[in-house]
């Protein structure tokens, strides 16, 4: 077992908050995990950052028409601020587009430049001319040759699922300019993937057969088996790492490339500012590295990136890769673009105080060996059944007894009772778990361990034996009080809040966990503690209702029963809508206006007055069949001059399947000049 740890989690993209999802595959985990190795004693170091390259955060800028710049500002913070509100001890939480992430990044470039372990390669890559930029796969929209669907992505056919490449799209045409992208030609770098084949079946596929995850290996076996060909570590994009060789002005690092060693940029900007030195987590044999990630990044950081730091030659190669599988929510995918999420940083604002609880909640349901169902009517049983039922209410009436019929000091009992084993027998059980990635199984000791407690003082009943066998009551609060604080020292890896607040109740320090394995007493006779403070307390039905139905809300508003319809407009406020005067009116006279084959030029009845309407209808009606016809009209429009001629207020129509308009009238004949609303 190594001294050092050099612990990661996946870095997140900067191009929306974080959720759930991301939280309980991969942030809440590893910081347990993080936590729980400096509690070991280890030197640890606990790294991530924001993920700041690469097309999804190009995507969302020109979704939100704003720079990419803009977009990684906004998310970093949103995303740095959340995980700090949820106790996440990341020793460093940084971001790819920092200067030493480049420096760091590029100079990993060179270094694998100049020992030749690239290969060069001109390829034919989708390029839009009118934009002057090659096209990564999402911006190529065509027809999926598999289903028909109009609107397939380079890559991928969102309707159909199929996996595609840009040239099998049918009618391709470019995101940016919508206009037919021409085939060119264009020099990229490669890793020899294959290359490695054989470190990497010897390192893994023989090496960790018996301690990495099933699902980990699995997935490494058959890319292995199915045989790896060079891949591109370079991208004609103009968002990213730039590629540091001359001749490659526009290229950027494939932010696969860039992303991965910002690990290693981030660990040493970390040991700048605290004087480590970052190549002691590295580059040493004796430290182990673990990268924490989801189920999707398992060839990222098993196979490529790997590769890379064996062509580099002065790495050391991951010890374990956990990797999760996917958290679904309310029995659906969590998806950012269809809003089914809970966003970690709404549950903080909405939650306020109840950190732990989150944190115990997605624990419980961590997707460690197969996708796991995050629903709100769980979450609520498990803080009401488990955190107050339970931890809480066990804790409350050893501290509220103690004080009520000692002061609040310490009583007196057996130092050699059966039961002060409990504790540490739970701390070597939760070790062994965490050693082999099971949360969920630490998570259970460590409330198994409050049930005991529990059960402990309900078959002891000190609120009677303190009458007519004080003796008793006072050795059954003694060891009750050993447990509390057992609970107090143990739970912190995973609630870290609660933890902090127990010890100060209990008034003692935190322990490492060898002296909670050793040691049978953990707060002494006369010891005095603090008063009872509330640790967790119950969510009412009111409060999962309001989730739920923010999440019915959202499916509402997701379920398009028109899929030509164009998404809804910003929202307004009634007083917005009041400013709009509707009425209704008759067409009198209609005529052609001159040199205009869409127009006509009409007189109409608003009740309210006579006015005159132009309006480019002249494709959809003869004037003859408009006169006396009944219509709605927005009068308050600003007059307008369209071909020369004033026109004062606008007809409502739609358009029909065949593209010809229709009238929007009453469905029965009304006077002329009543509101519409
Ligand atoms: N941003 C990637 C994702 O969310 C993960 C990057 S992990 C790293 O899937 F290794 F590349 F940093
Ligand atoms: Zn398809």
């Amino acid at each position: 077992m190594s001294e050092r740890k050099m612990i990661t989690a996946a870095l997140p993209y900067a191009n929306g908050p974080v959720h759930i999802g991301h939280l309980a595959g991969v942030y809440i985990p590893a910081d347990v995990y993080a936590r729980f190795q400096r509690r070991l004693g280890k030197d640890v170091a606990f790294i991530c950052g924001s993920d700041e390259h690469g097309i999804p955060i190009t995507i969302r800028a020109k979704k939100e028409g704003v720079t990419p710049q803009d977009i990684v500002d906004k998310y970093h913070e949103i995303i740095k601020k959340s995980f700090n509100d949820l106790g996440i001890s990341f020793d460093e939480y940084s971001r790819t587009t920092s200067r030493k992430h480049y420096e760091v990044s590029q100079d990993f470039f060179t270094n694998l430049y100049d020992k030749g372990k690239f290969t060069e390669d001109v390829s034919e890559q989708y390029f839009d001319e009118q934009a002057g930029e090659f096209l990564a796969d999402r911006y190529i929209v065509g027809t999926c040759p598999n289903c028909g669907y109009e609107n397939a992505y380079g890559d991928q056919c969102e309707k159909c699922g199929a996996t595609l490449s840009p040239s099998e799209l049918i009618n391709p045409h470019s995101m940016l300019s919508g206009n037919v992208p021409i085939l060119k030609e264009t020099k990229n770098w490669y890793l020899p993937l294959n290359d490695y084949e054989d470190f990497l079946n010897d390192w893994i596929i023989e090496g960790h057969k018996d301690d990495w995850k099933p699902n980990v290996y699995g997935q490494v076996k058959s890319w292995l088996t199915d045989g790896l060909k060079p891949r591109a570590m370079t991208r004609d994009l103009n968002w990213g790492v730039p590629v540091p060789l001359p001749g490659a002005e526009g290229k950027v690092l494939y932010v696969w490339f860039d992303a991965p060693i910002g690990y290693i940029s981030f660990t040493q900007e970390w040991a700048e500012k605290n004087g480590k030195n970052w190549k002691d987590y590295w580059q040493n044999e004796n430290t182990d590295l673990v990268h924490f990630i989801g189920k999707d990044n398992i060839v990222f950081h098993c196979i490529i990136f790997p590769a890379m730091m064996k062509a580099h030659g002065d790495y050391i190669m991951p010890k374990n890769v956990p990797a999760f599988e996917f958290l679904n929510l309310e029995n659906d995918k969590i998806s950012t673009s269809r809003n089914w999420a809970v966003w970690a940083h709404e549950y903080v604002e909405e939650f306020p105080g109840q950190q732990d609880v989150l944190r115990y909640a997605l624990l419980s349901t961590a997707p460690e060996t197969k996708d796991n169902n995050f629903t709100w009517k769980d979450f609520q049983t498990k803080n009401n059944s488990e955190l107050v039922g339970i931890f809480g209410n066990f804790i409350n009436r050893v501290a509220v007894l103690i004080h009520k019929y000692y002061d609040g000091v310490v009583p007196a009992g057996n130092e050699n009772a059966e039961e002060l084993r409990e504790v540490s027998k739970h701390a070597r059980e939760i070790k062994t778990f965490l050693e082999n990635f099971e949360f969920r199984n630490a998570l259970s000791s460590l409330m198994n361990l409050a049930r005991f407690g529990n059960q402990f003082l309900q078959s002891e009943e000190p609120w009677k034996t303190i009458k007519d066998n004080p003796e008793k009551a006072a050795n059954s609060l003694f060891i009750a009080a050993q447990i509390a604080v057992g609970l107090a020292q143990i739970s912190e890896p995973f609630l870290p809040f609660s933890s902090g607040k127990l010890l100060k109740m209990f008034n003692v320090d935190q322990q490492n966990w060898q002296e909670i394995e050793n040691e049978k007493i953990l707060i002494k006779t006369g010891h005095q503690i603090n008063p009872a403070e509330l640790l967790f307390s119950k969510i009412e039905d009111e409060t999962i209702d309001f989730q739920i139905q923010k999440l019915e809300n959202t499916k509402q508003s997701n379920a398009k029963t028109n899929p030509n319809a164009a998404p809804m407009k910003d929202e307004i406020q009634f007083d917005d809508f009041t400013k709009i005067d509707l009425r209704t009116a008759t067409i009198l006279e209609a005529e052609k206006v001159e040199k205009a084959d869409k127009l006509l030029k009409l007189k109409v009845d608003t009740g309210v007055d006579v006015r005159t309407v132009v309006s480019g209808i002249a494709e959809s009606f003869t004037p003859e069949e408009l006169i006396g016809k009944q219509v709605m009209i927005l009068l308050n429009l600003a007059p307008r001059k369209i071909r020369g001629i004033e026109s004062q207020g606008m007809l409502l129509l739609t358009t029909k399947p065949d593209g010809k308009l229709a009238f929007v009238t009453p469905d029965e004949k009304v006077e002329n000049g009543i509101e519409i609303g």
